[in-house]
């Protein structure tokens, strides 16, 4: 057990509760986008094993346990608080409390791996990647949706949050996070496509799709987008 919580943690322990009724308001299209990017490319395979790295509340699982109701779903998640929630729903077969930044994941092999809405929370991508160049199978895929760039116009300065960091490969945005009894600080690391595909590569992992596409809809009507990266090994 965790003594302390990191930032990410905190965040999402205290939103669980909250997490579905909130993103349906924000018309998450997440789950849908990285369901209709991998399920033609699984179907007709045997026996299938999926790996949900940060599954949440389970919301991208849960599009998969639907349309392959014999799938075998993994699911990892360093928030307690979510991992319960999805718990209850009875989505995932077997769920890990695990730390994608130092943790070992359990074995694979997967014939697929998603990672969806996670990347910006992480510092280095190769945290994430590590796992999937591990367990992925060879010849099974992998969905990473995650937030870019793109979107730092959205990040102006308020209290002490704002940019804090700007690299070629990403860029980095401190929150404050007011919404519990006592506000905590975190970060956001909008990582460079262009970065996170040069890993890949060099990692002997083919992109075989990059797309841009509306994630959610933020209360005041910001549109938050997140590119898609479909990747095979
Ligand atoms: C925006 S939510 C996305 C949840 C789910 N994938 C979805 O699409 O609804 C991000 C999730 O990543 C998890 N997360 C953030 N940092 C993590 C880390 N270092 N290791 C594991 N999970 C992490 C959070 O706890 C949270 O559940």
């Amino acid at each position: 057990m965790f003594k302390t919580r990191s930032g990410p943690q905190r965040y999402f322990d205290g939103w669980a509760n909250a997490y579905d009724r909130d993103l349906a308001r924000y018309d998450y299209a997440v789950p849908e986008v990285v369901y209709d990017a991998l399920a033609p490319r699984l179907s007709g395979r045997q026996q299938q094993r999926l790996l949900d790295i940060g599954i949440g509340t389970g919301l991208s699982s849960t599009m998969f346990r639907l349309g392959f109701p014999d799938m075998h779903i993994t699911g990892v998640d360093a928030s307690q608080n979510m991992l319960d929630a999805c718990r209850i729903k009875g989505v995932a077969d077997r769920l890990f409390r695990c730390d994608v930044r130092h943790d070992l994941m359990p074995p694979g092999p997967y014939e697929a791996i998603i990672a969806a809405g996670v990347m910006e929370f992480v510092e280095h991508p190769e945290d994430v990647l590590d796992h999937i160049i591990r367990h992925l199978k060879t010849g099974g895929y992998a969905a990473l949706a995650f937030e870019t760039p793109a979107t730092s116009h959205l990040y102006g300065k308020r209290w002490f949050g704002g940019i804090v960091g700007q690299s070629p490969r990403s860029v980095t945005v401190r929150r404050v996070h007011s919404r519990l009894p006592v506000p905590h600080v975190y970060c956001k690391y909008l990582h460079a496509t262009a970065y996170v595909v040069q890993l890949c590569k060099s990692a002997g992992l083919e992109i075989v799709d990059t797309t841009r596409f509306e994630a959610y809809r933020r209360g005041n009507g910001d549109v938050v987008t997140h590119d898609l990266l479909i990747i095979r090994k």
